[in-house]
This record gives C-alpha cells, structure tokens and sequence, in this order.
C-alpha cells in the first residue's frame, strides 16, 4: 500500500531543515522525500498549507487503564491521541493495580496493540504499589520492555530508595522520570500558595514542594549518573536548577506542560475544578520563566500530563476535586497558538520539543522525517482557527480549563506506521 503526503512542507528535526516536497510511504516506513513525485499511490493526502511533522510523542499520559475505565481506557486515550497528532504515548504507571510488574506492563501493551491506533509505552513504577516502600521488580519489567522508570503522581520521598532506583536505571539504560512533589510539605494544598489563595480561601502549595525535591532529584542524578527526566515542571527555580545541571554536564532534561506556560492563579475563575492540577498554576513570572526556558532550549520537551477525571469527579469544587486535566487534544494547538505563533518557538523547536527530544530521551528511532524511518507523521494547519470544544474530544476526560479558547493550528491527519490513524 503506498500513501503520498502531497504539496506540505516537511519539518524534518533530524537535519532541521524545511522544506517543500512529497512524502511517499510504503509498507510502514518513509520511501521517498521529493517534491511533485509522479506516483500512483492508493491513498494520496493533500497538505497543502500543512506542515508534515514527525508524528507528536507525548511523554507524560494517564491512561487510567487497569482500574479506573470510567476515567479513560487505552482505546479512549488511543483514539484521543491520534486526533492530537500523537503517534506515540508514554504511559504513567499510578492505574489500578499500579504498574509495578510485568504483568500489568503486557496488560496495556496488548490492549494497546489490540486497538492500534498509537505507540503506547507503558513505564513502571519505582516502588510496589508506588508505596515508596520497596523497589518494584524493574528488571522484570525492562525485559517486558518498560522505556523508563517512574513514580508519577507523588514523589518517592526515601532518598537512598530513589538512588538505589536511580542505579538500577543506569545497570537497563533507561531514564528516570519524575514528578517532583515534596509530599510531606503539601499540607492539604491544593492552589498556588499565592495571593489567588488568600482571595480564595484554598489551601497553598508553594513552588519550594516542587523546588527542594528538584534540586535533591539533581544531586542524585549527578551521584548516580542517572539520566533524569523532570515532568511538569512549573516553577522559575525549576528552570533555573535545570540550565544549572546542564552547564555542569549533569544528564537532566525536562519538561513542561502547556497548562503551565498558559495559564497563572489569576486565570481560575472561582471554584472551578478545571483549573486544578498538579502542580498548580503558579505566577506570572513561573509562566515567563517556563517560556523563556522553552526558548532558549533549557526545556527540552512539552507534554501533556493527560489527566483524565469524570464529570462527576471534577464537579466537586476545587477543594475535593481529583487533580488533573486533559490535554492530549489541545496540545498542539496551544503550542502553535501561545508559543509558536506568538515568536517564542520556532516550528522546527516544536518538533524538536514534541518529537525529536522525546524520541532521543526515551531512545526511539522516531522524531524525524527521513527517508527508511518508520512513517509516523502528521499533518498539521498552522493557519486553522477553531474553538475548543471538549464536547469534540475523543477521550472519555472533558476535564480542561481551555473550552471555549479559540486557537489556531489543526491536526488534519495523523499516519502511524504508515497507516492513516486519523484523518479530519
Ligand atoms: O494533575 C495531576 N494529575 N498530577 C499528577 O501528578 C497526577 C495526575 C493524575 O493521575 O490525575
Ligand atoms: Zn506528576
Ligand atoms: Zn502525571
């Protein structure tokens, strides 16, 4: 089967160049990059006006599946994906039963395959039932091929238990990921700790919960040698200690999500519980910090912390509300919208921190436009304006503070491995 991409401009990471041209597909791999190609192809997509990207890679997804269907299941969060330009998904591993052997790891594998719409890797957790306890078995879980170890949701609090992990991700070649939460400095926290608080009434949580373990995550990375990857991030100092680990060749990278470099406290419109999450929306100069980081490549990737939560759940007020919001289906729009079109990213740094740095980080043969790579690509209208509408997502999660946003840039069509996964 052979399917032709006509008349798009390919942003191609890999050697970062743009260029006008065809991209035909065959047998799920990238056959040839040229411009105007004379071939008959069984499907021919027509991107004039598009950018051909390599296909979105989002780093940071809740899948809810085992354990919480209701939420979301791999098929939800697959067809999700796909209508976001995502060709592949890292899965977090806090489900029912938490994924912290092998078994639940070839759980989400199989459904996953069994769907086949997306790439899902499924990460294992650090410790048995993310108790923070006792290391979880990762060497059986490497062999069920786990791309990366994480605890996310809450932070292993027991420093040594978190070298020890740190070791063993060294001993499998993977990377850390985490979520950077001192859990015993929350203190029923649920906003920023700022003046929105005090307006407000809800309980803090100030940047310090996300810094002080950011910094001791550094240090262990530098005794270790771990390569550690920081989720989230959402403080000023963040950034900060993260271009500091950089300049002192620590191996660290990190990233942010857009919720954080778009909105501040000040943007909850009263007790909405849209607008929370973890970590919370902080202040104007975070969200500064957050952009210029982006910009001047500190902050390596962007994704999503796809937190999908029911209707009900959400319809709880601020106060008893679950955290988390949805963002596998605005992603790439916010980026274009706020970051891209706005002078702070190039599309080529888009790419990069929505493909070809995840890629690298997680060791995949993916985030580029090459002939003979594997033909995960998509194809997106920088210049398409639209609404947010959650009543149009996919995902079972209509949990996002960003309806009724108008936005520009649409995924018109998604190829995984060559097939057609999503087309608009
Ligand atoms: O907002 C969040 N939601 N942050 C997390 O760390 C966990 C996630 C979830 O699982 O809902
Ligand atoms: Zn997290
Ligand atoms: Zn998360």
């Amino acid at each position: 089967m052979l399917l032709l991409i006509q008349n798009g401009t390919v942003i191609n990471p890999g050697d970062q160049t743009e260029s006008k041209a065809d991209v035909l597909v065959e047998d799920g791999k990238i056959k040839k990059i040229a411009p105007k190609q004379k071939v008959k192809a069984d499907r021919v997509i027509d991107a004039e006006g598009c950018y051909v990207m390599p296909g979105f890679i989002d780093m940071h997804v809740h899948l809810r599946d085992p354990g919480q269907e209701d939420k979301e299941t791999v098929e939800t969060a697959s067809r999700a994906a796909v209508h976001g330009g995502f060709t592949t998904i890292v899965a977090m591993p806090n489900t029912k039963p938490a994924v912290d052997n092998s078994d639940v790891v070839y759980y989400v594998r199989n459904k996953a395959k069994d769907v086949g719409l997306v790439h899902v890797l499924q990460t294992g957790a650090v410790t048995k039932g993310q108790r923070g306890e006792e290391l979880s078995d990762i060497e059986s879980m490497v062999e069920a091929g786990i791309p990366a170890i994480s605890e996310d949701g809450k932070t292993v609090m027991n420093a040594q238990l978190y070298r020890e992990a740190m070791a063993l991700a060294v001993k499998y070649d993977i990377p850390v990921l985490a979520h950077c939460e001192d859990a015993t400095m929350v203190q029923g926290g649920v906003v920023n700790a700022d003046q929105t608080m005090e307006k407000t009434k809800f309980a803090g949580i100030s940047n310090s919960v996300e810094d002080v373990i950011v910094a001791r995550d550094i240090m262990l990375a530098k005794d270790t040698g771990a390569a550690l990857h920081l989720c989230h991030c959402s403080t000023k100092d963040s950034v900060r200690m993260v271009e500091l680990a950089k300049q002192e060749g620590i191996r660290v990278t990190a990233e942010v999500c857009p919720h954080h470099f778009i909105l501040t406290s000040e943007d909850i419109p009263g007790d909405d519980a849209n607008y929370k999450m973890n970590p919370p929306l902080r202040t104007k100069a975070d969200v500064e910090a957050l952009k210029k980081g982006l910009k001047a490549d500190v902050i390596d990737v962007i994704a999503t912390d796809h937190a999908p939560h029911t209707a009900i759940e959400k319809g709880l007020g601020i106060k008893k509300a679950p955290f988390g919001i949805v963002g596998l289906e605005t992603a790439a729009a916010l980026t274009m919208t706020e970051l891209v079109d706005k002078g702070y990213l190039t599309i080529m740094q888009m790419a990069e921190k929505m493909s070809y740095n995840p890629a690298k980080i997680l060791d995949l043969d993916k985030g580029v436009v090459e002939e003979g790579k594997p033909a995960d690509l998509v194809v997106f209208d920088p210049k398409k304006q639209y609404v947010i509408d959650p009543a149009e997502f996919y995902s079972k999660g209509k949990n996002t503070p960003f309806a009724g946003k108008k936005v520009k840039g649409m995924v018109m069509a998604t190829v995984m491995d060559g097939r057609v996964v999503y087309e608009r």
